[in-house]
């Protein structure tokens, strides 16, 4: 018999399964305790967790960021961490619950999403280079690793600004 991977909504028993994976996935404790900082507040938007057999073996958020620009203000979604154990890694865990978290937000209703990371690896699900929207961010990132995504090209139509994370990402620069 084969084993499904689930995609769910964090529950309270997973808050140590849940530091693990993401110490695992980094090799160090600061995602995890940016997770467990953000884990309850209004920013956290959702969270979300892949388990197999039981097992929690994947994890990832969406928080809620403000984008401030002279023509005004607008709220939108910012994916991370996402962390998949080393074990289990290429077998599209990550992929997968990057796209249910993102359905997730989406029917919140935040069209526009933001990511800090590899463009080799969020190119694939619709994220480009934001500064080429005329978004950035204050934790000067590599060039392109700051990345933006809309659900349709009108949602980013004329938007643009800085782009402020939750005070909890500020322990991880
Ligand atoms: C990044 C991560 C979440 C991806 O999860 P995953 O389940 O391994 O990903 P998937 O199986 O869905 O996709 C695998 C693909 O992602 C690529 N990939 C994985 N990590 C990558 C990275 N950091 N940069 C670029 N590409 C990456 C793999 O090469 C593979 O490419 P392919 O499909 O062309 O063969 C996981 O590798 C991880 O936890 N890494 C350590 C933590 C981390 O770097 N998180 C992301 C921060 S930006």
């Amino acid at each position: 018999m084969g084993i499904l991977n689930r995609f769910r909504m964090e529950q309270p028993d997973d808050i140590e399964s849940i530091y693990a994976v993401q110490v695992a996935a980094f090799k160090r404790t600061s995602e995890a305790d940016l997770v467990n900082a953000l884990r309850g507040k209004s920013d956290c938007l959702c969270s979300v967790v892949a388990e197999s057999n039981g097992r929690v073996v994947g994890h990832c958020l969406f928080t809620k960021v403000k984008v401030t620009s002279p023509k005004g203000k607008f709220e939108a979604a910012a994916l991370g961490p996402v962390a998949v154990l080393p074990e289990w890694q290429g077998e599209k865990i990550g992929t997968m619950l990057i796209i249910t978290a993102t359905n997730i937000v989406i029917e919140k209703g935040y069209p526009i999403l933001f990511v800090l990371g590899d463009p080799n690896y969020y190119n694939r699900f619709g994220y480009s280079d934001a500064s080429e929207f005329g978004f950035s961010c204050k934790y000067d990132p590599p060039a392109a690793a700051f990345m933006v995504a809309g659900l349709s090209p009108n949602v980013l139509h004329g938007k643009s600004g800085v782009v402020q994370y939750a005070k909890e990402f500020d322990a991880l620069v």
